[in-house]
């Protein structure tokens, strides 16, 4: 296929890489879920949940920008089909410092077609095009796009290249691609992050067709294995909720995937440092609650997970709940130290 525009302006590289990330979910991956994340793994990349442009250009763009240094690499996920409001989006996103400008065009929920942005812009290839364009003549960061294989009737195999070919002639400098189609209408964002059918084989066609365009999986991906399997054909593993619901299994990407030798951590300590970052945002005036629930699956698979998780549950929400609620509720889970 063809290669990318070039372009003049000087181009930052990704700090770290793409061969692991976690993927962008609404309600999930807020700030605290990530700076808890990054305790895990020092090199996934991680993505902010969706910002609207129209959020950002017209709502609290502190509150919504806001995140700790520690959890670098980190990109922004935009949502959005204006390209003039993309591009201002993504200047304010590169003077907060991020390192990677996402667009989502794969999220089906009625409220994103109303706005005609998300996968309804799958049909829209032309204007996505002219959103990376902008966004890439607007900041020297890279540019990706987060997208599906198809839409309702607009899955064909022809069509989908020439989606991504329009994706790359503009620069875009990765595509995610969620491998399954979704359908915009019957079925709700929940039934389409399962029932259509997963087709990697699509994924490594497309990489077959555009060997030079950083094309990262996403969809399905439950275990470490499962995304060291596909960076064998491809150039990066995207995983979304096994990681939410069980993030341990990230504690060895850093040695598996980046080769980084720094011995792995332990789930106290990654509790410990996160009970300090935690001390600081109640101080701040975070409620526990806010942070505790991203750490339900810590000890997923241990014995006393149970406990641990109850614990949190029914009394991290009171009012005024403390730290304390965290150190009660590792004790009751009972775990073994240093597992
Ligand atoms: C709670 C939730 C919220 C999500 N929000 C977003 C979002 O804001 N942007 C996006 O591109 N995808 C979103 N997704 C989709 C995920 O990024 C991912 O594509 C999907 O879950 C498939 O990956 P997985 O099978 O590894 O979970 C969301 C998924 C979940 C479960």
């Amino acid at each position: 296929m063809s290669n990318a525009t070039q372009d003049p302006a000087p181009r930052l590289t990704l700090s770290g890489n793409r061969r692991l990330s976690i993927a962008p979910m609404l309600d999930w991956t807020d700030r605290h879920c990530r700076y808890f994340l990054r305790l895990i793994s020092r090199h996934t990349l991680l993505y902010t949940e969706m910002i609207t442009t129209g959020a950002l250009l017209h709502g609290d763009r502190e509150r919504l920008l806001r995140y700790d240094a520690a959890e670098h690499p980190l990109a922004l996920q935009l949502g959005g089909s204006d390209p003039a409001e993309l591009a201002e989006c993504a200047r304010m996103a590169a003077a907060c410092g991020y390192d990677e400008i996402n667009l989502n065009v794969g999220c089906p929920s009625d409220r994103v077609q109303n706005g005609r942005f998300g996968a309804c812009l799958m049909a829209e290839p032309a204007l996505v095009a002219e959103c990376v364009a902008a966004m890439r003549a607007a900041v020297p960061l890279p540019v990706t796009v987060k997208h599906r294989i198809g839409i309702d009737a607009h899955d064909s195999y022809a069509e989908l290249v020439a989606f991504v070919a329009q994706l790359e002639a503009a620069g875009c400098d990765a595509i995610i691609v969620h491998a399954r189609k979704a359908w915009l209408q019957g079925l709700s964002p929940k039934e389409n992050r399962d029932i259509p059918p997963l087709r990697y084989d699509i994924v490594f066609d497309l990489k077959r067709d555009f060997p030079n365009l950083p094309i990262v999986l996403n969809g399905g991906l439950l275990t470490l294995d499962a995304a060291l399997e596909s960076l064998t054909r491809l150039d990066g593993a995207m995983i979304g909720r096994a990681a939410y619901h069980n993030p341990w299994i990230l504690a060895a990407a850093d040695q598996r995937i980046f080769g980084d030798d720094q011995p792995l951590p332990t789930r106290q300590q990654v509790l410990e440092a996160f009970m300090q970052y935690a001390e600081r945002q109640l101080t701040a005036g975070v409620p526990l609650n806010a942070m505790s629930r991203h750490l339900l699956g810590l000890f997923q698979g241990q014995p006393g997970a149970r406990a641990w998780r109850r614990r949190i549950s029914e009394q991290a929400h009171r009012a005024g709940a403390g730290i304390d609620v965290l150190r009660f509720a590792e004790a009751a889970s009972n775990h073994q130290p240093n597992v």
